[in-house]
């Protein structure tokens, strides 16, 4: 199959622009794609929802395009980033509380901070000068009464979280760099703050004229497998699940994770999250013959992988009924999914979801290919090992050069 000049987008506008630069986060949703959804399959009036909202373009979009939206991830770290990403506040309002915020850090006494309790596992990631100075600001922060005011500085503290630690820059993987000299807690804020209040001005003056600043935007922490939307209210579903074998989404965020206390313990946190390679399932059949086909390969390379694949497979399925049942009759699913290789097996993940979605009762109207002109992915893994490695590798081999867009209709109950 060709691949679609005209979902590749390669003069892309930024994926930073309106709040979407607030906070960092790989496997972004293309603002441009999603755009480009909502105006050739919605209409105004239409309810919108994303099962894997994650970084929230679905609907940071929709708003700017006035249709209302529901944000369903498991991530409680991406709900707050949601929160503050899709509601704009009065600049005039804001600017005021975050002045007063920066000029309490003349109050900070180090002496009052070095001996904080924080999780164990804060101390493999910041100096304890440094962890003082965060736990000053966190405390700040809480002190602050408007709801909404108080969730902007944490997504602003959460920001500045891996610059302050150990964490190698470069990396999304959770991975210290022995040489890194980390900022100062109070100089990042600052620099954060700065460009955030940038961004909510624009955001805000943008959806004031346009009268959308009240489309409703809901934000569920739920499990895309079953969620409480009601059934048979959506027009359109528009996601991108996590790729098989790509990020372990639930270690992305952890030292937010652990500072908010949204998480104790990392491996019980990893068990909620569609695709991990942590969840042991022991499973190795799966419904669709392409998906088994693909699970018996693996089972002669890397059982592991496989029964986490038959796992990711089956759970597919599960969110695949969920979307028939909260959808309307005529209404669609957009799913953007990749197909990859690993240990020379092609893991055709839009094929296997194509015959689920057609197993239980949807219709196939389109599939459309599109490379990935700019993508924050792992992309490159050694054909024979599977680990991800350097394009210098001759053995190397892209993990996700192109992507497909599935669209598909209920057509009945
Ligand atoms: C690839 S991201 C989705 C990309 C996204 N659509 C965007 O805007 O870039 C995958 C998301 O799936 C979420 N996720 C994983 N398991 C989930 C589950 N069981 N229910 C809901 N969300 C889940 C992760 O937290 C992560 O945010």
């Amino acid at each position: 199959m060709p691949v679609n000049e005209e979902w590749c987008f390669k003069n892309a506008r930024s994926t930073e622009q309106w709040t979407h630069g607030y906070h960092r986060y790989p496997a972004k949703f293309l603002p441009n794609l999603v755009k480009k959804l909502i105006e050739d399959h919605t209409n105004p009036d239409d309810l919108i929802v994303d099962l894997f909202a994650w970084c929230w373009t679905t609907l940071v979009e929709s708003k700017v395009h006035g249709r209302s939206s529901i944000w369903v991830d498991i991530n409680p770290v991406a709900e707050l980033i949601t929160r503050v990403k899709t509601h704009p506040i009065n600049p005039k309002v804001l600017h005021e509380i975050v002045n007063n915020f920066l000029i309490s850090f003349q109050s900070y006494r180090e002496e009052d901070y070095l001996k904080i309790q924080a999780h164990e596992r804060l101390d493999y990631w910041f100096s304890s000068a440094h962890k003082g100075k965060i736990a000053f600001l966190y405390e700040k922060i809480d002190d602050i009464e408007d709801v909404y005011i108080k969730n902007f500085l944490l997504v602003a503290l959460s920001n500045i979280l891996k610059n302050s630690s150990k964490w190698l820059q470069s990396s999304t993987k959770p991975q210290v760099d022995p040489k890194k000299i980390p900022s100062d807690p109070f100089v990042a804020i600052q620099v954060q703050l700065k460009q955030m209040l940038r961004k909510n001005t624009d955001f805000f003056n943008a959806l004031s004229t346009s009268w959308y600043i009240e489309t409703s935007c809901e934000i569920r922490l739920e499990d895309a497998r079953n969620t409480t939307i009601e059934s048979g209210t959506v027009s359109a579903v528009i996601t991108s699940p996590p790729y098989v074998t790509s990020y372990e989404y639930a270690d992305i965020h952890q030292l937010t994770g652990f500072w908010y206390e949204y998480m104790n313990d990392l491996s019980s946190f990893r068990k909620k999250f569609i695709w991990t390679f942590y969840s042991l399932n022991q499973d190795t059949t799966t419904s669709t013959k392409i998906g088994q086909d693909i699970v018996n390969q693996l089972l002669e390379k890397d059982p592991r992988t496989a029964k986490e694949v038959a796992n990711y497979f089956n759970d597919m399925l599960s969110v695949g009924k969920e979307m028939h049942r909260v959808l309307k009759v005529g209404g669609k699913t957009c799913i953007v999914i990749g197909n990859t290789t690993f240990m020379n097996v092609k893991i055709n993940s839009a094929e296997v979801i194509s015959e689920m979605l057609m197993s239980i009762g949807f219709e196939l109207k389109d599939i459309i290919k599109r490379s990935i002109p700019y993508k924050l992915i792992p992309t490159i893994r050694d054909k024979k090992t599977g680990r991800f490695s350097k394009l210098e590798n001759s053995n190397s081999k892209m993990v996700y050069p192109e992507e497909f867009i599935l669209i598909a209709i209920k057509t009945c109950q």
